[in-house]
């Protein structure tokens, strides 16, 4: 008898256990997705994206929560969700007092986001709601970043004044150094899974928190989606030139974080460049040997040997690249080899003419001494060499 009250009550704790670890799962992933905004205020816009975004969960069968990130707006942002709250469970605000920043309030979002799939969209309509279901997907189909992009084929960018233009371009260039398969970085419609920035350490300054999610967090796949980009109609962005100063702060910090994080995107990129630099070293060699072999055994004169090994080191930078540095799982956009190889020799064309361009240039007009110019043509060369071929002859197709 005794013995059967114990097995009773174990099997109500086990019971009761198994209760409890439902209910944390459920509690952390009650919806299918968490929509955040950030808001500074917002009076004009909350409402109408709010309704807007749930409008699509609803068209789209899905369980969103919208979660609002204010940073203690002073005009009437937070009574008007508040209001709405009432009227919607899945509606929720975070209110900051600590700081003020858009990327902190992003970051703060994932932090209280009851799903496990975030969405991030500005309020004042510069991004379409109805590519949420869209994004979504991609990341139910196995992506861990989703991006709208601007800069893809299809995207664009709507009313923006001159200056916006060539500080994004600017901004969205020094990103693509760091990730150069994806044409806006810097963007700041983004959808993510929790794992990639649970355990990230994220440091959220300025307006570029997806940077920070691509360099900090752990990820491998990735897709954009297009989208027009229309500058809000009603309110005032609030991007300031302490922005850009952030933001050169911070693609350095990324930079410097992938030297010690191996796991990171930016490195997967460094050893690119890395490889790229031991194949163009034995190229050197090969190019050397062959000129002293053709010229000395052979018989041939020297610069006529010098094309034969020239074209021999170019063709075995090639295969090495082809090989070695750029192998991928994914797809080359110039699926062919023999495409890629014409490529390649372009582009070599161009690295010679840069690099003996700047050899004249610095010691004929500047008095340089000549191997002083020739190591900084090399230097500009290579940078071209692995840069025009990354994005053009070793293109991945996504
Ligand atoms: N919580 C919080 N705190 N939200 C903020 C803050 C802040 O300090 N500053 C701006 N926001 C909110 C705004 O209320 C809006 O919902 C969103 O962040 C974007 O702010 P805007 O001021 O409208 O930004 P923008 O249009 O200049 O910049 C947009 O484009 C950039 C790409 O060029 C944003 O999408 C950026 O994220 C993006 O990088
Ligand atoms: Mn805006």
């Amino acid at each position: 008898m005794a013995e059967d009250e114990c097995d009773i009550s174990e099997a109500g704790y086990r019971h009761l256990s198994l209760l409890f670890r439902v209910t944390i799962r459920i509690s952390t992933t009650m919806y299918d997705l968490t929509v955040i905004i950030p808001t500074y205020n917002e009076e004009a816009n909350i409402r109408d994206i709010v309704s807007e975004v749930d409008n699509v969960f609803r068209d789209n069968a899905l369980n969103g929560e919208i979660l609002v990130v204010d940073d203690n707006s002073p005009d009437a942002t937070i009574a008007i969700v508040n209001e709405m709250k009432k009227a919607k469970p899945n509606l929720n605000i975070l209110v900051r007092t600590d700081d003020r920043g858009l990327s902190q309030s992003v970051a703060e979002g994932f932090a209280h986001a009851s799903s496990e799939i975030f969405v991030v969209i500005d309020a004042d309509f510069s991004h379409p709601p109805s590519l949420i279901p869209a994004m979504y997907s991609e990341i139910r189909s196995g992506n861990e970043v989703v991006i709208g992009s601007r800069y893809m084929v299809g995207g664009e960018i709507k009313k923006w004044p001159i200056k916006r233009r060539i500080i994004s371009i600017g901004a969205t260039f020094l990103g693509r150094l760091l990730f150069p398969d994806i044409t806006d970085p810097v963007s700041g419609f983004f959808a993510v899974r929790k794992e990639v920035v649970t355990n990230a350490p994220l440091k959220p300054r300025g307006y570029k928190i997806l940077l920070e999610v691509l360099g900090k967090g752990t990820w491998e796949k990735d897709r954009e989606i297009p989208f027009e980009f229309v500058d809000r109609d009603v309110g005032s962005s609030k991007l300031k030139l302490k922005t850009i100063v952030e933001y050169a702060e911070q693609v350095m910090d990324i930079t410097l974080y992938s030297f010690s994080h191996h796991q990171s995107a930016a490195w997967r990129e460094w050893k690119k460049v890395f490889k790229f630099g031991i194949v163009g070293i034995i190229g050197i060699l090969i190019n050397m040997g062959v000129l002293y072999c053709l010229t000395n055994y052979v018989g041939l004169f020297y610069l006529v040997s010098s094309l034969f090994a020239i074209e021999l080191s170019v063709l075995n930078n090639f295969l090495w690249n082809d090989l070695w540095t750029f192998r991928s799982y994914q797809q080359h956009r110039l699926s062919s080899r023999w495409h890629r190889l014409i490529a390649f020799h372009g582009v070599s064309v161009g690295g010679l003419v840069i690099n003996m361009g700047i050899l004249y240039l610095l010691t004929s007009f500047f008095g340089i001494y000549y191997l002083v110019s020739n190591l900084l043509g090399i230097l500009v060369a290579f940078a071209w060499n692995f840069w025009v071929n990354r994005r053009v002859t070793w293109k991945t197709e996504k």
